[in-house]
């Protein structure tokens, strides 16, 4: 088995608002994050993934980019990120950079430009057509924050494509100027040492040039789904130039020793595995998303977690995710100790675990009362009652009044539970979910059946319990989850198993010659 250094890696999520504020304005920075990249150190991780800190009107807090070359001043400005990066590198952490390539902000000089005339330079550099009738938009595309994808713009009486809000206007990937312009963005931060990046929504950069209609999906259900899946984006995702430029993209990356890109794609498992044959190299992945999207049941996770380590195979890593700035918290969805399994698995598994910050303390989703939602798929589509503001609430660094976080009012509310879950109570608990984080990265960066060790599927012949083994050379490692609310017992695999770790952080054996009994939601560590 070879060696992949990002393979192995733990990479941190922090949503820069949100982390620690320095200066008392209630919304994180840039200081604030290097005053805390000790405790990062401690909790054991390898790199942190930042979402976007460049200058934006944060309609969608920073995903609408004005400057791709500089920092927003409420994180900062780029002394304060070449000090954070000069201090990570020193304690051996690396940065990976938010990168968002399918849309600027309408705020940006490029779309200023853009809109001010059909004869502008920048027109082609985004998406524009006109209509046969003024009044209605040029195709059927939907935009992902509700509505049509078009607006018309009063300047030239033309419409422009926005996938997201209509602050965000798409860039027309189609034109080389364009591309020159952005690959050279991420040679401007590679440069200056960033280690890679998370790319935004990458499988949507170009759409088709014919602006054909989408046709309907005739699995959508309106009061389950967002407007936009009553599509299949046929036209506007996954087309073959965008799978190109991904591998560009990737070849930027490799002009510079040791750097990473992780892909954001919401898709099916084949894609993602034929994703890893295309872009062939260490330095290149797709998120995978299943703990988010196959139900929490030993069946579902071990059809689909066999399958995938066995597609994607040893050469490559694939990665797990709990949980993002998108999604609602996994304490949230499976409760404590559900939970606290998933981390078991996630920090077992073979591949490249993504924590989203806060979810080492079991944090939850925060309470917004109506009159402080602020995101704008909340705001534009208000019927569907859905929002990512609880999922980005405040870091919990201890039970003061603003939870460590500030020392005024943080821009988005405190979740009621956080007396009890931070950093500073947590860390003298020995049962806390930060210890048993803790305890998962230490034996993961400690056991080389953990970090690099094969994956074998097993049968444990109990519906509720999923289980593997990893292996290297002689040292394997049994994992036990009871994806039950019950008490279950499971016999063991041949060997002369230990047990080494519960998520429950007890001591208890619980090994009665070859069989092992479980606590309702238990994960297990064991080792030979
Ligand atoms: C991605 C981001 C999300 C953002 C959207 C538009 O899905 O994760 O937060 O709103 O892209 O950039
Ligand atoms: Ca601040």
């Amino acid at each position: 088995m070879q060696d992949n250094k990002w393979g192995s890696r733990i990479i941190y999520q922090i949503y820069p608002r949100s982390f620690k504020d320095s200066n008392s304005d209630g919304i994180g920075d840039l200081q604030g994050i290097r005053n805390k990249l000790d405790y990062l150190k401690d909790l054991g991780i390898d790199a942190i993934w930042l979402s976007p800190i460049y200058p934006s009107p944060m309609h969608d807090f920073g995903y609408d980019i004005s400057d791709y070359k500089n920092v927003d001043p409420i994180f900062g400005n780029l002394k304060d990120f070449d000090e954070l990066i000069a201090k990570a590198h020193s304690i051996n952490i690396k940065i990976l950079m938010d990168f968002v390539p399918n849309h600027t902000s309408f705020e940006h000089p490029w779309f200023k430009e853009s809109r001010s005339s059909k004869k502008n330079p920048k027109r082609d550099w985004y998406i524009w057509r006109g209509s046969d009738k003024k009044e209605k938009a040029p195709n059927n595309w939907l935009s992902q924050f509700g509505g049509s994808a078009w607006e018309l713009d009063r300047t030239t009486e033309e419409y422009y494509l926005h996938t997201f809000d209509v602050s965000q206007p798409d860039l027309n990937w189609r034109n080389l100027q364009v591309v020159e312009e952005m690959l050279n963005t991420m040679r401007f931060w590679l440069e200056r040492g960033v280690d890679g990046f998370r790319v935004d929504v990458a499988y949507i950069l170009y759409k088709d040039p014919f602006f054909r209609d989408e046709p309907s999906n005739s699995n959508y259900l309106p009061e389950h789904h967002m407007i936009y899946d009553s599509l299949l984006h046929v036209y506007t995702t996954a087309l073959p130039e965008t799978i190109e430029m991904l591998k560009k993209f990737n070849e930027v990356i490799n002009e510079f020793d040791d750097r990473f890109m992780v892909c954001e794609i919401y898709t099916f498992t084949h894609e993602i595995v034929n994703l890893y044959k295309i872009v062939d190299h260490y330095s290149f992945a797709p998120f995978n998303f299943s703990f988010i999207s196959i139900p929490w049941n030993a069946f579902e996770q071990k059809k689909f977690l066999d399958e995938f380590d066995g597609l994607v195979g040893d050469k490559y890593f694939p990665t797990y995710v709990l949980g993002n700035h998108d999604q609602p918290r996994i304490a949230t969805r499976l409760g404590d100790k559900a939970a606290r399994s998933a981390a078991l698995l996630q920090l077992t598994l073979r591949g490249t675990p993504f924590i989203y910050y806060g979810e080492e303390l079991g944090m939850k989703n925060v309470d917004v009362p109506d009159e402080k939602v602020l995101d704008p798929i909340a705001l534009n589509m208000k019927d569907f009652n859905f929002g990512r503001d609880p999922e980005r609430g405040p870091m919990q660094w201890d039970k003061k009044e603003f939870a460590g976080f500030s020392d005024s009012e943080p821009w988005l509310p405190l979740e009621k539970d956080y007396t009890d879950k931070n950093v500073s109570s947590e860390k003298n608990d020995p049962k806390s979910f930060l210890n048993l984080y803790k305890k998962l990265i230490y034996l993961r960066k400690n056991l080389k059946a953990l970090n690099s060790g094969k994956y074998i599927p097993l049968d444990l012949k109990n519906k509720n319990v999923f289980g593997f083994i990893r292996e290297y050379d002689d040292q394997r490692v049994l994992i036990l989850v009871n994806f039950s609310g019950e008490e279950q017992t499971a016999k063991l695999p041949k060997g002369n198993w230990r047990k080494i770790l519960s998520t429950q952080m007890d001591t208890f054996e619980g090994i009665d010659k070859d069989q092992i009994i479980f606590m309702p939601s238990e994960g297990f560590i064991l080792t030979n």
